[in-house]
Parts: structure tokens; sequence; C-alpha cells
């Protein structure tokens, strides 16, 4: 029996949603149909757990309204997510998170002395500031972020945005200044962040030459932010053994399944940019909260589970103990190919979708 997902449902309510999705659900293929999505990715020769955490919101005051009375929230945080993954788990960070680094100072303070169990996958971003023109200054950035984080060599150093298209003069200074971070020694390996299939070959390319593993690159990517998969970096990643990772996995909180056009919505500024692409997505929302209820998940789990059979590793913002135990049962779960079928088809009837970043490259 083939199944589909049927073109009236377009007009359906969520209820008949449900209820179709429920029998689906039902009558899903045996696991052997699924490709199972990996429990583990390698990354620059180390095997990471298949979820990481992003921490944007650790030390970002404008967006994320950061302030210090958290950092005890945080180390738990910490603490949680290192406690319940048997492998090292990715935590992604940046040189502009938080005024001085601040993220990566607390993930410095939060890893030393060492947790009693799990290791920390320490993978940072340099800004390439207007200032940063050369190779060296991007060691220098490198030398700081590693000082923050208090560990000799980081696992990843990231270019954190592509300047092809606003400063194409500073590109070499970025793409140098990697390699030679690696060739420092204060870092075992070098990732991207924003760049696009052409110039992720490029780098690829430039760097095998030098003898540099390039082992990441990191998108945006989520059901509501799926260029990603169409503009082929995905395949590229796949076609170069490059792991990509899914940044803003649950679209800044659209996808978190707590806020609603109508409310509540999230605080300040990302309330009033989000609150158009909320009404827009409330059937969307409607069937992760159906496929979640099938799969005891919540919607938030749902969107990180569908960028895992993405083949990608998602990195949600993670702050509260609740969110690292979401994230780290997200390393069990797995969605069917019906499921992820289903929400492809809600996903593309969306009538918007993320803003895209602006340092997107090509
Ligand atoms: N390379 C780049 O240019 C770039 C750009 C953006 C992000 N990133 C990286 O990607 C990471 C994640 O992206 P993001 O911070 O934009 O946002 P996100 O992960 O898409 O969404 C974070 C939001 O989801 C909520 N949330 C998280 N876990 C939840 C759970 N289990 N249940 C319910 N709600 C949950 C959070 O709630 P609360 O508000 O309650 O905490 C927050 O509102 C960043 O931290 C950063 O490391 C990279």
């Amino acid at each position: 029996m083939t199944l589909r997902w049927s073109p009236r449902c377009e007009l359906a309510t969520s209820r008949r949603q449900a209820l179709l999705l429920s029998s689906l659900v039902a009558l899903r293929p045996p696991p052997a149909a699924a490709a199972p999505p990996p429990t583990s990715l390698l990354i620059g020769g180390t095997r990471v757990a298949s979820v990481g955490a992003g921490t944007w919101a650790w030390g970002n005051t404008q967006v994320w309204s950061y302030d210090t009375s958290q950092d005890a929230g945080l180390r738990d945080t910490y603490n949680a997510l290192l406690a319940g993954s048997e492998l090292p788990l990715l935590f992604d960070s940046a040189d502009s998170y938080g005024e001085d680094g601040r993220a990566e100072t607390l993930l410095g303070e939060f890893g030393s002395p060492a947790p009693a169990r799990g290791r920390a996958f320490l993978a940072t971003k340099l800004a390439p500031f207007p200032s940063r023109l050369t190779a060296a200054s991007f060691v220098e950035a490198a030398r700081a972020s590693a000082h923050r984080l208090q560990v000799a060599r980081l696992d990843v150093v990231q270019a954190h945005w592509c300047v092809e298209r606003y400063a194409p003069w500073q590109l070499a200074a970025v793409e140098e200044g990697l390699a030679a971070v690696v060739d420092a020694g204060l870092a075992v390996s070098v990732g991207l962040s924003n760049y696009g299939p052409k110039g992720l070959r490029r780098v690829h390319a430039a760097l095998a030459r030098r003898g540099i593993p390039l082992s990441l690159c990191q998108a945006q990517y989520s059901l509501l932010s799926r260029q990603a998969a169409t503009s082929g970096l995905l395949e590229t990643c796949s076609e170069l053994g490059i792991t990509p990772l899914a940044y803003s996995p649950l679209c800044l909180g659209v996808l978190s399944g707590k806020y609603s056009a109508d409310g509540p919505l999230p605080k300040g500024a990302r309330g009033l940019l989000l609150r158009g692409l909320l009404r827009d997505a409330a059937p969307l929302l409607a069937l992760m909260r159906e496929v979640g209820a099938a799969q005891g998940c919540s919607p938030a789990q749902v969107a990180v589970l569908w960028c895992k059979a993405k083949g990608t590793l998602p990195i949600p913002g993670v702050r509260s103990v609740a969110q690292a135990q979401d994230a780290l049962r997200c390393l069990t779960l797995q969605l069917s190919d019906v499921e992820v079928a289903a929400l492809d088809a809600a996903a593309a009837r969306c009538p918007s979708s993320a803003t895209q970043n602006p340092f997107q490259g090509a």
C-alpha cells in the first residue's frame, strides 16, 4: 500500500490532519524501511553526539535579554548536557556572542575544573570584523577565544559569516586566517558558517592543498528555512565529507510550540519580527504537535528531529536544564519517513519562511 499526503489535506482542519497523521503513523512501514539518522557524527576526527547546543543567548542582551543573574542556570544547563551525553557534545559559540566574548567566557568557566562526566567539543566562530584584514589578526582572535574558553586548542574554529558580497577584499584574510589558526596549533580543524555551496567547494579545495581539514559547515536550517537543501549546500557537504550543522533549528522559537500569533509572543524585538511567521506557520505547528504526540515528544523536539532526519547536526539554543533534557532525548529519538514527508509537505505549504542571514554567501 502506498501512503500519500493527500492534496485534500491542504484544506483540512488541524483535527482532520491529526486523524490522518494518526492513521499514517499507525500504518507506517517497519523501521527497517527507513535509513536511521546517525547517532554520532565525525568532526575533525572526533565522534560527537548527533545533537549539539548553541550559545548565542549566553551573553546576548539585544535579542535574548541575557543578564548575569542567568549564569547559575546556564552552568546547570551546561552540566546537564554533558552529564547526559556519552559522546563529546558540540557547543557552538562565537567571539561576538555577548560583550567581550561573554558566551565563550562562560563556557570556559563552566568547563573548569572539568565536569564529572562528558566532554564539551568546542566549536567557536571568529567574526570577520572589518578591522580583521590579515591572517595574523585571525590567529590573534583565535588565541583570545582559546584563552576565554580556557583551552590550549579549540576543536573547531569557524569563519562566522561570508564576506564575499560586501567585503570581497577580506576573503583571503579570512580563509588564510583559518588555515593559519590550525598551523599555529590553536585549532584541530576549521569550519565555515553562512557559506553557500560554491564558496564551500572553493575553500575546501584551497585548504585541502595545504592539508588543512575542513570539518563542518553551518547554515540556517529548519522546517521554516530550507535554503541549505535547495541551494545544494547539504548535497555538497555530503559529497565532500563535511558535517552540516543546522543553526536556528527552532527558528528562534517559532517552532518551539510555546508561542502563537495571538500570544504569547516572544519578548521584545523577536515578538515583532516573528508574529507574521507564527501566524503563517500555525498549520505546520498543529501538525508538529500531532507528530510529537505520536512520538511522545514536544514540537521543539520534532523540529530538532526533522533536522537530524535531513542528515544535519542541529544546534538548538539551549539555556535551561529542561531544554537540555529535551535536546538530549533527541539523541535517541527518530522520526519515520512518513512523518518527515508529512512535515515536508506542511512546511512547503507555509506561505512565508524565516528571514535569511544577510551575510550568506553563494
Ligand atoms: N552562524 C550563525 O550566523 C548563527 C546564527 C544564529 C544562530 N546560530 C547558532 O545556532 C544556535 C541556535 O539558534 P538560535 O539561538 O537562533 O535559536 P533556535 O535554537 O532556533 O531557537 C531558540 C529558541 O527556542 C526555544 N527552545 C529551545 N529549546 C527548547 C525546548 N526544548 N522547548 C521549548 N523551547 C525551546 C528557546 O526558548 P527560550 O527563549 O525559553 O530559551 C528559544 O526561544 C545559536 O545559539 C547559535 O549557536 C548561528
